[in-house]
């Protein structure tokens, strides 16, 4: 069976392909590395010992779209070809807009012509509006505060709505929590540009003494230790967790929405401590004041992946502080080198 991974030499298509290929699946990648380097792709190909088709181009674009459907047969498509920095969003909302929801319409409109009836979209926790108990569970109320999550809820909305107007299409709505790890080879990994904005990223980047000092983003929330408390999970879960939904969506009609989280809220000082006892490293940390837009609690009601899809996080927090090490160990510079 043959999957179209849109965005697959990003962090996490890098490793769900590398779990399609271990499955026996074919993988086609369309992706025009904006964000990304042709180098996690050759890696995954050595991990694997088997070939992924590239396609180096924007996912917008219809034409190109439909030479590749028409070149391969494709099953499934997963969408994970966006953009996904919240604070650039809304300096430049208008990129956002166009280069996520043009690229899920296109994908869309092209699937209808060559009758590909199956979508997996990367959609993310920050669909919920602010105003939900914790744990959130997928039937929470919706709603954003940036562009970023706008382009989420509104991509979507039009899924939703184009498997209401035609019942054969087939639409699993995975809403990520906090991905964080590697690959345990260490050979596959986040490799955020610039400075990054993601708590392990910097931590990785502090404990390799690239960066100075971690800032705790306030520590007077409503948590045990007054630090925001994240679900975290382990990016080689969420890659399998795609691999459930494309066999769940073969299977069903219809849109769901399905949370990929551990159900389990780490506080940013539980990070810090456990990536420096797993890893026998210092993070050298200072409280800082509250980040705008943060809020204190976010973790997920997972109980309905496991229903659904019979899928379940494995892998825990000292899996993913050792993982996310070893990646930038190794890869100090990430895929630059
Ligand atoms: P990433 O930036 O590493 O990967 C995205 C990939 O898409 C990159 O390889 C980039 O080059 C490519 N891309 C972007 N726009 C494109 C376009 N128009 N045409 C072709 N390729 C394009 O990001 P990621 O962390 O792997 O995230 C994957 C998806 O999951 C994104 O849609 C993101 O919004 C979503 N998501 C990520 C997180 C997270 O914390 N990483 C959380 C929730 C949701
Ligand atoms: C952020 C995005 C969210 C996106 C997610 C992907 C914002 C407001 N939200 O979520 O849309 O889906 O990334 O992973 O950007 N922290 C520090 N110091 C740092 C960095 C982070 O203390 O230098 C804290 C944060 O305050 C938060 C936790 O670490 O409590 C996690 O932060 P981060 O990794 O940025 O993820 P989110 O804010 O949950």
């Amino acid at each position: 069976m043959t999957i179209l991974v849109t965005g697959g030499a990003g962090y996490i298509g890098s490793h769900t392909c590398l779990e399609l290929l271990n499955a026996g699946y074919q993988v086609v990648v369309v992706d025009n590395l904006c964000n990304s380097d042709m180098e996690s792709l050759k890696r995954v190909e050595q991990l694997t010992g088997k070939s992924i088709t590239m396609y180096q181009f924007d996912a917008r674009d219809e034409k190109q779209l439909e030479s590749v459907f028409s070149n391969h047969n494709i099953a499934c498509v997963i969408h994970f070809a966006g953009l996904k920095a919240v604070g650039e969003s809304v300096s430049i909302p208008l990129t956002y807009y166009h280069n996520n929801l043009v690229s899920t319409m296109a994908l869309c409109k092209v699937m209808k012509k060559y009758n590909v009836s199956n979508f997996i979209f990367s959609s993310s926790a920050t669909v919920y509006a602010q105003d939900n108990e914790m744990p959130l569970h997928e039937g929470g109320h919706l709603g954003c505060t940036n562009p970023y999550g706008w382009t989420k809820l509104m991509g979507e909305q039009i899924l939703k709505d184009i498997s209401l107007a035609d019942p054969a299409f087939s639409v699993v709505l995975l809403r990520y929590f906090n991905p964080i790890g590697a690959h345990q080879s260490g050979m596959i990994g986040e490799d955020p540009s610039g400075i990054p904005n993601n708590l392990l990223p910097y931590i990785t980047q502090t404990a390799l003494g690239r960066l100075e000092r971690l800032t705790v983003h306030g520590n007077d929330y409503d948590t045990k230790d007054g630090t925001g408390v994240r679900d975290y999970i382990h990016v080689v879960d969420l890659a399998r967790g795609h691999l459930k939904a494309v066999e769940y969506a073969t299977k069903h009609q219809g849109c769901e929405a399905i949370n990929l989280g551990t159900g389990v809220g780490y506080s940013v000082l539980d990070i810090i401590h456990a990536f420096e006892k797993e890893n026998d490293v210092q993070v050298p940390y200072v409280i800082g004041p509250r980040r705008p837009g943060d809020i204190g609690s976010v973790y997920a009601d997972p109980r309905k992946a496991l229903d659904l899809l019979g899928w379940e996080a494995k892998l825990g927090i000292a899996d993913m502080c050792r993982d996310a090490w070893n990646w930038q160990k190794q890869n100090p510079r990430g895929y630059r080198e």
